[in-house]
C-alpha cells in the first residue's frame, strides 16, 4: 500500500466535494493554440498565460470547483503581479491537479487507432509535480469508434496503460484521474457507445486490479453513453443518462469514490443536462458522488468572450464562473434549463 495512501482518499474526497466539480484546463500548447487560433488570438505563450490567469483568478470560482488540471507549462507559470499559479489556485481553495500523459499516438499495425504514451521518466516527473504542489493527475486515452473498431488490442494497451500510470501516481502522492474516453465523433448509435464503453471500463478496472491500483484512491473520468456525433437517431437526454448510469453500474467498483465527467464536445447546455439527469433521477443508487471535470463545456462562453482582450477580462471570468455554478446545480440534481440565459437547447 502506498505511504499516502490516507493522503490520497482525502485528496480525492475533497476533490468530490458536495457541489463541487473538476475544471479541465490541461490543453496541450497545440490545442490551447489551435482554439486561440479559431477566434484569432495569437497562439503565443502570453497569450496562454494571460488566458489561464483569466480562469483561475476569476472571484468565487473555488465554490463550485474544487480542482483544476494544469498542463506542463502552466503549472511553472505565475500570475503577472508575479504569484505561482499553484499559489493562487491554493489561496482560491483549488487543488493543483496536472496533465502527466504525453499525448496519444498511432498504434502500430492498427489503422486509426491511438494508444496514450508518457510512462517513460513518470516516477521522476510525479515526484517533481508533487514538490511543486500538485496533488492529482491525469492521463488521458482515446478509444475511437468506426469501421471494424476499436480492436481489442487497441482497448487492452490503452487501460494498461492507464493502470501503470495510476500505480505510479499514487506510490507518489498523486490522485490517479484515469480517463478512458470513448470519442463522440461518428455515426455510430447510443448502443454501440454503450458496447464499447462497458467493454472499456471493464478492461480499464481489470487491468487497475491486476496492477494493485486501490480503487478507493483514484477518480474515473469517462465520457457519457450518448449517440455518435454524426448519428441521424439522436439519443433524448433522460435516455443518455439512463444508458450512461445503467454501464457506470456494471463497470465501476463501489470503492470509486467518485465519477467526473468529461464534455467531450457536447455543447455546453448538454453537458449540464445530462449529468443533471444522472443526479436527479439515479443520486439515491449511486455509491460514488457523480460530477464534472468539463473542459470545452465550462471554458468555451469565457473564451469566446476574452478574444485576447485585456478590457474583457472581467465579463468572461463572469462566464465561466456562471457555467461552474450550472454544473454545480447539475452535479446536485437542481439545475434546470429556466437557469440559461440562452435558452435554446442544442
Ligand atoms: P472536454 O470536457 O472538452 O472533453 O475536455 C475534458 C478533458 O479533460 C479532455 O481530456
Amino acid at each position: 500500500m502506498s505511504k499516502y495512501a490516507q493522503e490520497l482518499r482525502n485528496t480525492a474526497k475533497a476533490m468530490m466535494a458536495e457541489g463541487k466539480g473538476i475544471l479541465a484546463m490541461d490543453e496541450s500548447n497545440g490545442t490551447c493554440n489551435k482554439r486561440f487560433k479559431n477566434l484569432d488570438i495569437e497562439p503565443v505563450e502570453e497569450n496562454r498565460r494571460a488566458y489561464r490567469e483569466l480562469l483561475i483568478t476569476a472571484p468565487d470560482l473555488g465554490n463550485y470547483i474544487s480542482g483544476a488540471i494544469l498542463y506542463d507549462e502552466t503549472i511553472r507559470q505565475s500570475t503577472k503581479d508575479g504569484v505561482s499559479f499553484v499559489k493562487a489556485m491554493q489561496d482560491a481553495g483549488i487543488i493543483p491537479g496536472i496533465k502527466v500523459d504525453t499525448g496519444a499516438k498511432d498504434l502500430a499495425a492498427r489503422p486509426n487507432e491511438k494508444v496514450t504514451e508518457g510512462l517513460d521518466g513518470l516516477r521522476d516527473r510525479i515526484a517533481e509535480y508533487y514538490e511543486m504542489g500538485a496533488r492529482f493527475a491525469k492521463w488521458r486515452s482515446v478509444i475511437t469508434i468506426g469501421d471494424g473498431i476499436p480492436s481489442d488490442g487497441c482497448i487492452e494497451a490503452n487501460a494498461h496503460g492507464l493502470a501503470r500510470y495510476a500505480v505510479l501516481c499514487q506510490e507518489g502522492g498523486l490522485v490517479p484521474i484515469v480517463e478512458p474516453e470513448v470519442l463522440i465523433n461518428g455515426d455510430h448509435t447510443i448502443e454501440t457507445c454503450y458496447e464499447v464503453t462497458e467493454k472499456t471500463l471493464h478492461e480499464v478496472f481489470r487491468q487497475l486490479y491486476v496492477q494493485n491500483a486501490a480503487y478507493d484512491q483514484m477518480i474515473l473520468k469517462p465520457s457519457m453513453v450518448i449517440s455518435g456525433a454524426d448519428c441521424s437517431q439522436q439519443a433524448s437526454v433522460e435516455e443518455v443518462a439512463s444508458e450512461t448510469v445503467r454501464c457506470l453500474m456494471n463497470c465501476v467498483p463501489a470503492s470509486v469514490p467518485g465519477i467526473a465527467f468529461l464534455s467531450g464536445g457536447q455543447s455546453e447546455q448538454r453537458a449540464s443536462a445530462h449529468l443533471n439527469e444522472m443526479n436527479a433521477k439515479y443520486r439515491s443508487q449511486f455509491p460514488w458522488r457523480v460530477t464534472f471535470s468539463y473542459a470545452r463545456a465550462i471554458q468555451q462562453p469565457a473564451l469566446n468572450y476574452w478574444k485576447g482582450e485585456q478590457s474583457n477580462v472581467e465579463e468572461a471570468q463572469k462566464r465561466l464562473v456562471e457555467r461552474a455554478k450550472l454544473n454545480s446545480e447539475a452535479s446536485k440534481g437542481n439545475y434546470s434549463q429556466s437557469m440559461e440565459k440562452e435558452p435554446a437547447l442544442v
